[in-house]
């Protein structure tokens, strides 16, 4: 083994520099470089489960690719149906949202079934997991627990036991004793994870490796993680809100930005499977600023309400503020808004909610939006049983959407009357009872409301 040698390395994106520099010029991100000792020698050549020699793609079994459902149907949907053997998925999430919760009970779902469970915990003592599982009426599941932070011991562990799926709680508490820096340290987490992902392939094990984010969001430090690993999860809900959603970032073995819907409840987290009817449970009837939209994540129709509240700006630059839309989306809105209709708004505060903490990614829901701050700016309610879809381009026009008649089928199921959707979506003919009307422009859209 060759000589060890110090290495300073970027804490965001794992960059690496002989020496100390204040800016990474990979990620640009000031004061993230740290000092870590690396051995020179753990450099592998070949990937894990590679084999050296040319084959010819017709003569490689595949009999990977085969899901097996947890039981938990919501976090099946965000895995492609289930886990895979071999397989290995990040599960990121804030501190608190729950992601230990999920995996518990995904695990006690797996053992359920008969196959081998191991969750491994590098934070929580074997007593506060029997808690945790005590309180999520588990505590009686045949998942074996093993609270270890090493990850050679942890293989061993697995080597010995072998089990079908492994959860790793979390990757950031792990470390190699090929390494001498600190755990959490961004060269200890790649090279655990890639330990962990290797006995992963090597022994046809299902893994979950548990990842906290950082404050900017990325999967702490192991932005490196992200590449490695075959499906990405993200865990995200607010604060104060019991919802939580878990997102698809990336599936080598199923479709991205599918979603899972849960409710965290006093016994671990529960499944909703009809979650347009929670969020809309409290909206109001006939309140100004409230707008429903239909938003598509993956291929799920999703109705949400959409709350805008405009009010003269007591001094200086107005505020806007957006929860569950993308800031600078709303700012682009406004200005269509103060452009094309003409509302004088550079003098009002414009507060924008997505109301149940959802987050909606996707365009579609543009022209709720406007709906909603012209409809607080008048202050005249729209009409509470009509649903608004549609992304709003610069000039004031409406666009298309993609998966219109999923949406309209949503609103249809959850008792509306009418849908306003893109004028160039009505093209493509689907029977619905619902009343459908299309509109070309953002004035056209406001006059139909
Ligand atoms: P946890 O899964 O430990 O979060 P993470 O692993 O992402 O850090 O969940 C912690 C939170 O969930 C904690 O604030 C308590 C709450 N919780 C419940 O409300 N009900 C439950 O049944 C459980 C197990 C946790
Ligand atoms: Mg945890």
């Amino acid at each position: 083994m060759a000589k060890p040698r110090t290495i300073f390395s970027c804490q965001n994106c794992g960059a690496q520099s002989p020496r100390w520099i204040g800016r990474c010029p990979e990620c640009g991100q000031w004061n993230t470089y740290a000092e870590e000792i690396e051995a020179v020698e753990a450099r592998r050549d070949t990937a894990p489960g590679s084999t050296s020699t040319v084959i010819a793609l017709s003569e490689i079994k595949a009999d990977e690719g085969r899901h097996i459902p947890t039981g938990i149907a919501e976090l099946d949907r965000v895995l492609g149906s289930g886990y895979i053997p071999g397989g290995v998925a990040l599960v990121g999430g804030d501190p608190g949202i729950g992601k230990s919760t999920i995996i518990m009970q995904a695990l006690a779902r797996v053992a359920a079934s008969g196959a081998k469970a191991l969750y491994v915990s590098g934070e929580e003592s074997a007593a506060q997991i029997k808690l945790r599982a005590e309180r999520m009426n588990i505590s009686n599941a045949q998942i074996a627990v093993l609270t270890e932070n090493c990850v050679e011991r942890i293989i061993e562990q697995i080597r010995a036991t072998k089990p079908a799926i492994v959860a790793i709680d979390s990757i950031q508490t792990m470390y190699t004793n090929d390494l001498q820096s600190a755990p959490g340290t961004i060269g200890q987490v790649r090279e655990s994870a890639a330990k962990i992902l290797a006995l992963a392939k090597q022994t046809n094990t299902a893994a979950f490796l548990v990842g906290h984010v950082t404050k900017d969001g990325a999967i702490a430090g192991p932005k490196v993680l992200e590449h490695m690993v075959d499906t990405v999860l993200y865990f995200e809900g607010e604060r104060g809100h019991s919802f939580r959603i878990l997102r698809t970032m990336k599936n080598r073995f199923g479709s991205t930005n599918e979603i899972g819907v849960f409710e965290m409840t006093g016994q671990g987290l529960k499944e909703v499977s009809d979650p347009s009817g929670i969020f809309l449970a409290e909206k109001p009837k006939a309140a100004a600023g409230s707008v429903v939209a239909a938003s598509l994540e993956g291929s799920r129709p999703l109705l949400l309400e959409v709350q805008a509240l405009v009010c003269s700006s007591g001094f200086g630059t107005p505020r806007r503020t957006a929860i569950g839309i993308d800031a600078g989306r709303l700012a682009l809105l406004i200005a269509v808004l103060e452009k094309l209709e003409g509302l004088q708004l550079r003098d009002q505060d414009v507060f924008l909610n997505v109301a149940g903490g959802v987050r909606i990614t996707e365009p579609a829901a543009d022209l709720a939006v406007i709906a909603a701050i012209d409809s607080s700016f008048r202050n005249k309610p729209v009409d509470h049983e009509t649903v608004v879809i549609g992304e709003v381009g610069l000039a004031g026009e409406i666009r298309a959407v993609m998966g219109v008649e999923m949406r309209v089928k949503e609103a249809e199921k959850m008792g509306f009357r009418r849908v306003i959707v893109p004028k160039s979506n009505l093209k493509g003919k689907f029977s619905t009872k619902i009343e459908l009307l299309g509109a070309t422009t953002v004035t056209e859209c406001l006059r139909l409301l």
